[in-house]
């Protein structure tokens, strides 16, 4: 029987964890010997007597064979995981290259959330997804918040509500959330995308697309880095649809890199008093050049909300589907209680940034400086 060591999450500010107690006891009934940090899910409101109920142990420094956890360890924590072990986390290899390196070092077997490729069989452990369907949903509550005035068209003795204008600028998972919220709360959206698949995608979430004529698709279904020639029109294309909006929801990002600047200081200058920008991407650079994360920001009677960390602002719901999440990943990687990957599978490997030493994930051994050895059948016969 194997371990499964689920740890607390040191990043300040996080709430969530990556298994809940319900998906400990599916694992424990699947022969797994689950151990827990202590306190592990406690910001999520699972008590440590939730998992010992369903049969996991409490330690206050667990390791196992697989361990598990939602945001990439420190370096002292690598330190503390056994050599040769499997570790699992929202890694981003290529923005936690020193983590990446002292895992690595100690033969640790690399997998990343953000690697799971966007097939449809990978759904159900694609928790790129999971977690940015909160992040939409909190962007869109976030709008609503901090407005001052009404959402829905009203007509009351009062007087007469007109609906407020909500322009989300990035259509992928959390920007669809983030319509169909807005969408729901009696907002009238617009939205905008450089994908030329997000038209229809945003439409049937209820939103009007706005056509710039800058489209940027790259491969995998992703939006490729603009150049700046791009930029500068799309800017000035984006303009006028900007200082027509009450608020702007920024979602945009592009794998890898920091997110692309969508608002620039004059288009925030652009918008009436009281409106908002909500910048969901604040984590990874900010849609919005006056972005500050967790702050908000106000310039010229606008407010620029810097999210960070949207999905650990709902960490109940967060930490229920990143488990399921788990879940199904661990599947590909072993069953009752044996660690047991397929390394023919498209889905493990994808994820797999290093294995044993020897770095799978090509951008990774490249920005490292080492050989880039690809995971292939041949080599699991050789194993
Ligand atoms: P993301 O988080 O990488 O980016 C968010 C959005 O920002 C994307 O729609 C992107 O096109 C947009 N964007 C990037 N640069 C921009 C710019 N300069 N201006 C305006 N918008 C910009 O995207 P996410 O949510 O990860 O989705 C990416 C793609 O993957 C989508 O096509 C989505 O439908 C697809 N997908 C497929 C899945 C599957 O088949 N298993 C699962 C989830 C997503």
């Amino acid at each position: 029987m194997q371990k499964i060591a689920l740890f607390k999450e040191s990043r300040t500010g996080e709430t969530r964890v990556a298994l809940t107690p319900d998906a400990v006891k599916s694992l424990v009934s699947d022969g797994w010997n689950v151990v827990v940090q202590r306190g592990a899910g406690q910001r999520a409101h699972f008590t440590d007597e939730a998992y010992t109920a369903v049969g996991a142990t409490i330690e206050d420094s667990p390791s196992g064979e697989f361990n598990l956890r939602v945001n990439p360890p420190t370096l002292e924590e690598v330190g503390r995981l056994p050599e040769g072990s499997m570790h699992l986390s929202f890694l981003s290899p290529l923005l936690a290259q020193e983590i990446v390196k002292a895992l690595n070092a100690r033969h640790i077997t690399i997998l990343s959330f953000d690697l799971v490729p966007r097939i449809s069989r990978a759904q159900y452990m694609d928790a790129l997804s999971s977690q940015a369907t909160v992040s939409g949903y909190r962007a869109a509550l976030a709008g609503a918040n901090y407005f001052d005035r009404f959402y829905p068209l009203l007509t009351t003795a009062a007087g007469t509500i007109r609906p407020a204008k909500v322009l989300v600028m990035g259509v992928g998972v959390a920007g669809l959330q983030a319509i169909a919220t807005s969408k729901r709360l009696g907002a009238k959206v617009r939205a905008y995308d450089v994908r030329s698949a997000a038209k229809e995608e945003a439409e049937s979430a209820g939103a009007v697309f706005v056509k710039l004529g800058v489209t940027a698709d790259a491969a995998g279904g992703y939006a490729r880095e603009l150049t700046p020639e791009e930029t500068a029109a799309q800017q000035a294309a984006l303009l006028s649809e900007v200082a027509n909006a009450d608020v702007v929801i920024t979602t945009a990002a592009v794998p890898g890199r920091k997110s692309p600047t969508l608002m620039t200081t004059a288009m925030v200058e652009a918008m009436g008093e009281g409106s908002l920008v909500i910048d969901m991407a604040a984590d990874g650079g900010g849609n919005c050049e006056l972005t500050k994360v967790g702050e908000v920001v106000e310039h010229n009677g606008v407010r620029v909300v810097g999210m960070a960390n949207p999905p650990s602002e709902m960490g109940a719901s967060a930490s229920f589907m990143f488990a399921n999440n788990v879940l199904k990943l661990l599947g590909l990687f072993g069953s009752k209680g044996e660690l047991n990957p397929d390394w023919n599978d498209e889905v493990v490997i994808g994820v797999t940034v290093a294995r044993d030493g020897a770095v799978n994930h090509a951008p990774t051994a490249e920005a490292l400086g080492l050989t880039h050895v690809a995971i292939t059948p041949e080599i699991k016969e050789n194993a």
